[in-house]
């Protein structure tokens, strides 16, 4: 689940429930409570005594109805930081967590030694139509939450009706909260009451914490039976999202045997998704361009995000190229060129780009009839940005213009529909005799002995446990599982810092050799984004959110022919410049993705992208199931602020001018003051502050082998782990560099150069030492193990040169 990451969707869409504020005396307890409910039947009250100290009493009442799930407190609006509590149905019982989210992260465990729930018993059950937690919050009111001297307090909730991954476990994974979510503020006078202490003495303060069972991690439950699969493969690659689809389907077309493996379910209509829409039911909400704004809200399906991941991230087939915005923007040579190591600079990779743009054009112009919908925010926007020195660019064809430029937005769209590996590799892998794929299937560790890797072992969708081998001598196993999720395969297979190996389930079968040492997770990116209002002079129409949630006939009629409104994404306009920070004098990007939220309104969400300085850590969280940050990365150097503070600056400027179409809307409503600098737009919009979900660079890529002093990379220029014979990373993980634009585009081209790099290992020693590429040797010994001796053969037989073929 994703509290935080729902809120700022929830803040970047403008959505929220229907609700109130509401003042209550609950009927159970007696408690008069301040809070908030919304219309089905979810309700958070507060209760705090006259001069609130460090104990606060809350109730949190969620719907038991539709199959329970759970519900919670937020003591933040947004994500940033603060303490939530969440409840839920065990049966009769009632469970209680407390959560924190560092930032735009899944909540891991609250573990403040001086925080204490204890339950008031009287409202406290779980009845025929809902779960009721009321309890009394010591310690509760504290750098966490707000402080005992706040006039008002600006909270949220949140909820879910799927029921949690293991209800009896109080850290249990949360299901995806799609039953509702929103922030409100709230006059924390109206909590307060002089019978505070009465109400806090039937809390029963001698109830034990729920005890947690056995962890629910994948791959840790001992009692499931193992067995070992009767099938090896020359490669196994770990998660299908677009790095892994096109690293397996080009190895698979060397004719070597392949095996993909992904945790999630099918996703578009076309591999057997189920979340089709109510409107037209041979397609999915995957599949439809327009739903990209509106996944994080829809319930049609529960279990698209990952559960334990420290950011968003899709757990299906496509990963998160599934749930993605689809926007596409092709790198620009500086996006390899900066940082990259030799090998991968843009003119390595420029062949790799071209076979996989080839298959993967991306449009600006997605309706078939050759029109564009709802261009209100782009006519705004267009003049504003011209008048002011940007010109207009096509982005796919001219990638290098990065800066003072405007375009109609990129988008991953192929025949009105999401496009991407799912679509454009997948199908022609599906076809070659080599290539299998098995889905519902979690990757928990490679099973390594010392140096090299023999295979992975996996839990699959009944529970059962299962090891799956690669050929010896010659096999190869490929971790694709995400830029969040592939460091916890790689703690589980004993690779990485001691302090987060020390954190890995003892249930987890570790791996039988000792720890390679290397900066896993170190340094992680991410896009910074930032939301600036501005208000048009001249009356603009803004189409309402629900004509893409709930279309109009036309529309549905008009995408059956593969035009209209529901074939486009949801941005309608994107910028791009660069400024320079006074402080370090680097040159850093700003990325712009614009659209209407409301009639005579624009939304800017800003990103600040290639050149960035901030970074994070990625490691565990202290159950060790979930992947967690530490530190921030976003906004986190001075440099990185001035660059933000510097283009606001310009953005403030132009925005002045007495005839500009385009006025800067505060926070509060109110219009810019005529003294507003880039300073004080930062600080009014800096609650807005969200990830990119653009991570990269936490199995990073260099020359400097990590293992060494003060080495930095996890993975050497052919993505083989280093201090391994045979295991590799293709994902985002090992980018070496924050890009300018979102990540889709140059995380494929680098898979396409991945897969290439790979396969002219040949591997004849295993280990990738062995020098030559398979290319240069035609003699039948010599190249033997390129791909396994089937692999082999096939080509023999086909009388095939054993090259690595890129079909492009
Ligand atoms: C909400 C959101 C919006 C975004 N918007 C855009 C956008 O508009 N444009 C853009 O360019 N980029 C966007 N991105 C980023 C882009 O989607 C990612 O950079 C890209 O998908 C990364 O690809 P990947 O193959 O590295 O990893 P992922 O896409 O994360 O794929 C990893 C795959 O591995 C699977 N997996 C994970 N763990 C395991 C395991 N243990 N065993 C088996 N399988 C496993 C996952 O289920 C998933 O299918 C967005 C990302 C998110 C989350
Ligand atoms: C269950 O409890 C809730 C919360 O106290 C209450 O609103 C509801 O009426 C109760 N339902 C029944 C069937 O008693
Ligand atoms: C563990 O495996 C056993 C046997 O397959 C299964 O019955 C049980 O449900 C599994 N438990 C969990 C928590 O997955
Ligand atoms: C491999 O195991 C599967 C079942 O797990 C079975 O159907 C198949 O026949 C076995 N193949 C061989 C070659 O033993
Ligand atoms: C505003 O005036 C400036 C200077 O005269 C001009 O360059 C610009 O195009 C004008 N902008 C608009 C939107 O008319
Ligand atoms: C550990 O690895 C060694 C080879 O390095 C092997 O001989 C031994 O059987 C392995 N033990 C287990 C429990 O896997
Ligand atoms: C659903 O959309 C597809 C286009 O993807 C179209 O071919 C089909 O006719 C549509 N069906 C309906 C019922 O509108
Ligand atoms: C801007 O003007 C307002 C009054 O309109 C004033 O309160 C504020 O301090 C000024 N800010 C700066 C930075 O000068
Ligand atoms: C590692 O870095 C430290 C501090 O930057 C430096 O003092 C040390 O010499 C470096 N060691 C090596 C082997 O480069
Ligand atoms: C790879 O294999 C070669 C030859 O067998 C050996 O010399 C080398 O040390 C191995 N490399 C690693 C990283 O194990």
């Amino acid at each position: 689940m994703k509290i935080a990451a729902a809120f700022s969707m929830a803040m970047a869409l403008g959505a929220s429930a229907a609700g109130a504020a509401l003042k209550y005396t609950d009927a159970n307890t007696g408690i008069s409570f301040a809070g908030y409910s919304d219309d089905k039947g979810l309700k958070v009250g507060m209760a705090l005594p006259d001069t609130p100290e460090k104990d606060l009493i809350m109730q949190i009442v969620g719907p038991a109805k539709a199959g329970a799930g759970w519900a919670g407190f937020d003591f933040s609006s947004s994500m940033t930081g603060k303490m939530l509590l969440i409840a839920w149905p065990n049966g009769k019982n009632v469970m209680l967590s407390p959560r924190i989210a560092t930032g735009y992260v899944t909540p891991s465990v609250y573990t403040a030694t001086d925080v204490k729930l204890s339950p008031i018993p009287k409202g406290t059950f779980v009845n025929d139509t809902h779960y009721s937690a009321t309890f009394l919050c010591a310690g509760c009111i504290n750098k966490d939450t707000f402080s005992a001297t706040d006039a008002d307090g600006v909270f949220a909730y949140a909820y879910s009706t799927t029921p949690v991954t293991t209800p009896a476990d109080p850290s249990s994974a949360l299901s995806y909260h799609a039953a509702g979510f929103s922030g409100f503020g709230m006059s924390l006078a109206d909590a307060k009451s002089a019978d505070f202490a009465k109400w806090a003495a039937m809390a029963d303060t001698s109830a034990a914490p729920p005890s947690a069972p056995a962890p629910s991690v994948p791959g840790t439950n001992l009692t499931a039976p193992i067995r070992t699969s009767n099938t090896t493969y020359d490669y196994i690659v770990a998660g299908g999202g677009p790095a892994g689809i096109i690293a397996a389907s080009r190895l698979a077309e060397s004719g070597a045997s392949v095996l993909l493996v992904e945790r999630g379910h099918a996703s578009t209509f076309s591999t057997g998704g189920k979340a089709l829409m109510s409107w037209n039911s041979s397609v999915t909400q995957f599949d439809v361009p327009s739903m990209a704004y509106y996944l994080a809200s829809s319930t049609l399906d529960s279990t698209q995000y990952c559960a334990d991941t420290a950011s968003q991230a899709g757990c299906l087939l496509g990963g998160s190229g599934m749930v993605n915005a689809l926007m596409f923007v092709k790198p620009q040579d500086a996006d390899f060129d900066d940082h990259w190591p030799a090998g991968w600079k843009a003119a390595d990779v420029k062949a790799a780009s071209d076979r996989f743009f080839e298959k993967n054009p991306g449009t600006d112009m997605s309706s078939a009839d050759g029109k564009r919908y709802d261009q209100g925010a782009y006519d705004v926007l267009s003049s504003f940005f011209k008048s002011n020195g940007f010109s207009s660019v096509e982005p796919l064809k001219e990638p290098n213009k990065k800066v003072d430029v405007f375009a109609h937005p990129p988008w991953l769209i192929q025949d009105h529909l999401r496009g991407g590996p799912v679509k454009t590799y997948l199908p022609a892998a599906q076809a070659m005799k080599g290539f299998s794929m098995r889905l519902n299937t979690n990757v928990v560790r490679a099973v390594r002995q010392a140096s090299w890797t023999s295979g992975i072992e996996v839990q699959n969708e009944d529970g059962s446990r299962e090891i799956i081998n690669v050929k010896p001598k010659t096999g190869k196993v490929i971790l694709a599982a995400g830029a969040l999720s592939t460091p916890r395969i790689l703690f589980y297979s004993g690779i990485g810092p001691e302090s987060e190996i020390k954190k890995v389930p003892s249930t987890v079968t570790m791996t039988n050799s000792s720890r390679i040492d290397l900066p896993v997770g170190k340094g992680v990116q991410d896009h910074t984004i930032l939301t600036v209002s501005m208000k048009t002079k001249q009356p603009m129409k803004s189409l309402k959110s629900t004509a893409f949630t709930a279309p109009s006939q036309t529309d549905i009629d008009l995408f059956a022919q593969g035009s209209g409104v529901l074939t486009q994404a949801g941005q309608r306009l994107n910028f791009w410049t660069s400024v320079k920070s006074p402080s370090d004098g680097k040159t850093r990007f700003i990325q712009g993705t614009c659209n209407s939220p409301a009639d005579d309104e624009v939304k800017l969400k800003v990103y600040l992208t290639h050149g960035l300085t901030s970074s994070a850590d990625l490691g565990l969280d202290a159950t060790g199931k979930i992947t967690e940050l530490q530190g921030t990365p976003w906004l986190d150097t001075k440099g990185d602020v001035e660059a933000i503070q510097v283009f606001f600056d310009r953005l403030v400027k132009m925005t002045a001018k007495p005839n500009s179409t385009l006025s800067i809307k505060m926070k509060d409503g109110s219009a810019a003051p005529a003294n507003l600098t880039g300073a004080a737009l930062y600080a009014d919009v800096k609650s807005s502050q969200a990830s990119g979900s653009h991570w990269v660079r936490s199995a990073r890529m260099g020359l400097d082998d990590g293992r060494k002093a003060n080495g930095s990379a996890v993975v050497d220029t052919n993505t083989k782990v280093y201090g391994t014979d045979n295991l590799f990373v293709v994902d985002a993980s090992m980018h070496a560099d924050l890009p300018t634009g979102n990540t889709q585009a140059i995380v494929m081209v680098a898979a396409e150069h991945a897969a290439a790099k790979i396969l002219a290992l040949g591997g004849a020693a295993g280990n990738g030492t062995a020098a030559a590429p398979c290319k240069k040797l035609r003699r039948r010994r010599s190249c033997a193990s390129s791909a396994g001796p089937a692999a082999h053969r096939r080509h023999m037989h086909r009388g095939l040169v054993l090259s690595p073929h890129m079909k492009a």
